[in-house]
C-alpha cells in the first residue's frame, strides 16, 4: 500500500472543468424538459405609476401564443420579506423595468415577438431616480444589511477633529454597478400537482426553495431547486429574483413546463445592482500618524419597495484603532429597482473611500502609507472590544511591500516617467468578515468502496465542488477519485448560499463532520459496508451556535503599479499584488484564482464599471456589455495573489475563513492611490475615467 497523500492543501484542478469546457455540464436553461413553453417578460416603460390596462389581443393573435399574463389573471402569492418577489401581484409600478405582464408561447422567438405586441396603458407619475447628498428624505436605518447597526458612535468626534493637528475631510462617490455574471439568469419551471421543480441559475438552492415555498403558500420541501452548475452570480443569484417567480407563475397558469431566459439587456433592470454611494470620510491624527478620530458617513439608495441598505461603513469599524469614532449609513428611497448584493457588498465601495482617505492622510502627514496603516493597527476589535480570532494585516502589508518592492519609493507625486507615461504606485488594505452558517450534509459509503457526499452547496465557478471533495476525501481517508460530491440541489438539506464568502467554512464544516462520523463508523466494522450501503447525516447548527463571541475577519494588503498617459489621461494597471490572510487554504490553486479574480473585479471597479442613470426615463442607460464596461483580458496584466499561512483555532474545525470576496476589497483604492502618485491628481469618484485624471 502506498501512503495516501492528503487532499487538503493540494493544488487540485477543478473536478468539473472538463465537463464545463466540453459543454457536457448542464446549466439551468439546458435541462431536457419535455413539452415546455417559453415565457417572456413585459417590462414597465415608466418609472413610477400604475398599470391601467394590459391589452394582449395583438399578442394572442400570433400563432403559437398560449397566454398573456398580467396582475389580473395570475395566481395570488403570499407576501414575503422581499416585495420584489410579489411578481404581477399589483398594478403599482415602483421602477422602470418592473415586470408588468408576460407572454407564454411555443417558441422562444414567438414569445419575444409576442411580448413586443402586448399593449400596456400606464398612469404615469413623476419619478426621482437621482441620489443626492442633500436628499431631505434620507434617513439612518436602525440596522443595515447583514444585521450591522446603521449608526455607531463613541468618544467625542467633534472635539477630536477641532483639536487634531492633521485632518482629512473628503467625499468619495461610487456609481451603481452591475453584477454582470457570464450566464444570464434562467429558469425552467415544472409543476407536478403542488410540487414545483425549478432548474435555476442559483447561488443558494436551499434558501431559494424555502423562499419560493413560502411565496406560493406550499409546505416546506414542495419546491425543489436544481442548480448543478452556475455560470457566475456575483451576488445577483444569491436570493431569488423576479424572473424565477415569473417562470413558476407562468408554468402554473398554462399547466405545462415553462422556460424563461433573461436576456443580457433585461439583466440590467431585473436582477439588482450595487447601490451608488456618496461617502464622506474624515480622519484626524497626531503628527506621528496615530488616528484620534474616524468618521465615515455613507449615503446610499434603495427602491420604494423595500429598504435594502448596504453595510458600506461596516468594514471601517474593524480597520483601525482610534478613540473617537462615528460611522453612519444613510438611505434614500427612490423610484429605482432594489439594489442588492454585488461582489463584496459594503466592503468594496466602503474600503475605496476609507483607504483613499488613508492615502490622503499619509500625504498630509508626509508619512509612508504602509507605515501609517501599521501604526494604527488595533489590538482588539476597536468597536466591540472583542479579541480577533486572528488578525495578520500587518504581516500582509510587510510581505506585500517586500514582494512588490515598495521600499525606497519616492512619495512625491508626478515625478516618474516612461516616455509619455506617468508612473505611480499605491497601496490599500481591506478586510472581509468571516460568516459561518449551519448546514446539513449526508455521506454514503457504497459496498464497492466509493462514497457519495451530498450538500445543497452551489459552485458558481469558485471551485466549491472540488474543495468539498478534498475535505471529504481527507476525512474519509481515501483518494479523491473515490468520492463524488453531489451539490446544487435543495433536497440535500439546509445550507447557506454561495455568498458572503461563507461557503468553504459553512459547507466544509458539515461535510467534514459527516465524513468524520462515517469514517469512525466504518472503523468499527473494519471497513465493511453492508450491501445496501451505509448513510449518515450531520448538521452543524449547534456547532455554529456554540462558537465563542470573537471578531473574525480575513485581511489583505493590495499594491498597484499604474501608468497614466500624460496626454490622454488613459490609465493602465501594470501590476496588482495582493497578500492575504484567510486562515487555512484548502486548495491553493482555486483560492488564488478566487483572489486574483477579485482583484480583476477591483481593477474593473476602479477603471470601468458604471451604470449610467438616465434621469429622464428613470432607468440605466447601459443595457449591454458594449456600454457597461468590465475589465477585459487586455486590461489585465500582471496580477499576483499570495496567502500567508494562518493558524486560527477559533474558526470551524477546518480553520478556514473564505476567499471569495476579499480580493476585491481595497483594490480600487490601491489603483486610485497609484494614479495620484503618478499624476498628483486625486480622483475621488469612480470609475477613474480619462476626463477625471486630466
Ligand atoms: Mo456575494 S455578493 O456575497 O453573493
Amino acid at each position: 500500500m502506498t501512503t495516501l497523500e492528503r487532499s487538503v492543501g493540494a493544488d487540485v484542478t477543478r473536478i468539473e472543468g472538463r465537463d464545463k469546457v466540453t459543454g457536457a455540464a448542464l446549466y439551468a436553461y439546458e435541462y431536457p424538459v419535455r413539452d415546455a413553453l417559453y415565457a417572456w417578460a413585459v417590462q414597465s416603460t415608466v418609472a413610477r405609476g400604475r398599470v391601467r390596462g394590459v391589452d394582449g389581443g395583438g399578442a394572442l393573435a400570433l400563432p403559437g401564443v398560449v397566454a398573456v399574463l398580467d396582475s389580473g389573471n395570475v395566481q395570488r402569492l403570499h407576501p414575503t420579506e422581499d416585495p420584489e418577489l410579489s411578481v404581477l401581484q399589483s398594478t403599482d409600478i415602483a421602477y422602470r423595468g418592473q415586470i408588468v405582464a408576460a407572454v407564454v408561447a411555443d417558441t422562444y422567438e414567438t414569445a419575444c415577438q409576442a411580448a413586443a405586441a402586448v399593449r400596456v396603458e400606464y398612469e404615469e407619475n413623476g419619478h426621482d431616480v437621482e441620489l443626492r447628498d442633500d436628499d431631505p428624505n434620507a434617513f439612518v436605518p436602525d440596522t443595515v444589511n447583514a444585521g450591522y447597526p446603521g449608526l455607531r458612535e463613541s468618544g467625542d468626534v467633534d472635539t477630536a477633529f477641532a483639536t487634531a493637528p492633521v485632518t482629512v475631510d473628503a467625499t468619495y462617490t461610487t456609481p451603481p454597478e452591475h453584477a454582470a455574471p457570464m450566464e444570464p439568469h434562467a429558469t425552467i419551471a415544472v409543476w407536478d400537482g403542488d410540487a414545483l421543480t425549478l432548474y435555476n441559475g442559483d447561488q443558494g438552492p436551499w434558501m431559494t426553495a424555502e423562499a419560493l415555498a413560502e411565496l406560493f403558500g406550499l409546505p416546506r420541501g414542495s419546491v425543489r431547486i436544481v442548480a448543478d452548475h452556475v455560470g457566475g452570480g456575483f451576488g445577483s443569484k444569491a436570493v431569488p429574483r423576479p424572473p424565477t417567480v415569473l417562470a413558476a407563475l407562468a408554468a402554473r397558469a398554462v399547466g405545462r413546463p415553462v422556460k424563461l431566459a433573461v436576456t443580457r439587456q433585461q439583466m440590467f433592470s431585473m436582477v439588482s445592482y450595487r447601490t451608488p454611494t456618496v461617502q464622506r470620510v474624515r480622519l484626524a491624527a497626531e503628527r506621528d500618524g496615530r488616528l484620534t478620530a474616524i468618521s465615515h458617513n455613507a449615503l446610499q439608495q434603495s427602491s420604494r419597495l423595500t429598504e435594502y441598505c448596504e453595510q458600506t461603513v461596516a468594514a471601517t469599524r474593524i480597520m483601525y484603532a482610534a478613540p473617537h469614532r462615528r460611522t453612519i449609513h444613510r438611505l434614500a428611497q427612490l423610484d429605482v429597482p432594489t439594489p442588492s448584493w454585488v461582489r463584496a457588498p459594503g466592503e468594496a465601495p466602503g474600503m475605496f473611500a476609507l483607504e483613499s482617505a488613508m492615502d490622503e492622510l499619509a500625504d498630509a502627514l508626509g508619512m509612508d502609507p504602509v507605515r501609517l496603516r501599521v501604526v494604527n493597527e488595533p489590538a482588539v476589535d476597536p468597536e466591540s472590544g472583542r479579541p480577533f480570532s486572528s488578525r495578520n494585516l500587518v504581516a500582509c502589508l510587510r510581505e506585500g511591500a517586500a514582494r512588490f518592492g515598495w521600499e525606497g519609493r519616492d512619495p512625491v507625486p508626478g515625478r516618474r516617467r516612461d516616455g509619455r507615461w506617468l508612473l505611480g504606485s499605491g497601496v490599500a488594505a481591506g478586510n472581509y468578515p468571516v460568516y459561518t452558517m449551519p448546514a446539513t450534509a449526508t455521506a454514503r459509503a457504497e459496498p464497492d468502496g466509493s462514497f457519495v457526499v451530498r450538500i445543497a452547496a452551489a459552485d458558481i465557478g469558485t471551485g466549491a465542488r472540488t474543495m468539498l471533495t478534498q475535505v471529504a476525501a481527507d476525512e474519509l481517508g481515501v483518494a479523491l477519485d473515490r468520492v463524488t460530491l453531489d451539490i446544487g440541489r435543495s433536497v440535500y438539506g439546509n445550507a447557506p448560499m454561495a455568498g458572503g464568502s461563507m461557503g468553504t467554512s459553512s459547507w466544509g464544516w458539515a461535510v467534514s463532520k459527516v465524513c468524520r462520523a462515517l469514517a469512525e463508523r466504518l472503523d468499527e466494522t473494519s471497513g465493511a459496508v453492508p450491501p445496501e450501503g451505509l448513510e449518515l447525516s450531520a448538521d452543524t447548527t449547534e456547532d455554529v451556535q456554540a462558537q465563542k463571541k470573537l471578531a473574525r475577519c480575513s485581511f489583505g494588503a493590495q499594491f498597484a503599479a499604474v501608468r497614466v498617459d500624460a496626454v490622454t489621461g488613459q490609465v493602465r494597471v501594470d501590476r496588482l499584488l495582493g497578500v492575504f490572510t484567510a486562515g487555512r487554504i484548502i486548495n491553493p490553486r482555486t483560492a488564488r484564482s478566487q483572489l486574483r479574480g477579485g482583484m480583476c473585479m477591483g481593477l474593473s471597479m476602479a477603471l470601468h464599471e458604471m451604470l449610467d442613470v438616465d434621469p429622464h426615463y428613470g432607468d440605466f442607460a447601459n443595457h449591454d456589455f458594449a456600454t457597461y464596461h468590465v475589465a477585459a483580458n487586455a486590461d489585465v496584466r500582471d496580477v499576483e495573489a499570495y496567502c500567508l499561512e494562518e493558524e486560527d483555532g477559533e474558526l470551524n474545525p477546518l480553520g478556514t475563513k473564505g476567499v471569495g470576496e476579499l480580493g476585491i476589497v481595497g483594490t480600487a483604492a490601491a489603483v486610485a492611490n497609484a494614479v495620484h502618485h503618478a499624476t498628483g491628481v486625486r480622483v475621488r469618484d469612480l470609475p477613474i475615467t480619462l476626463e477625471r485624471v486630466r
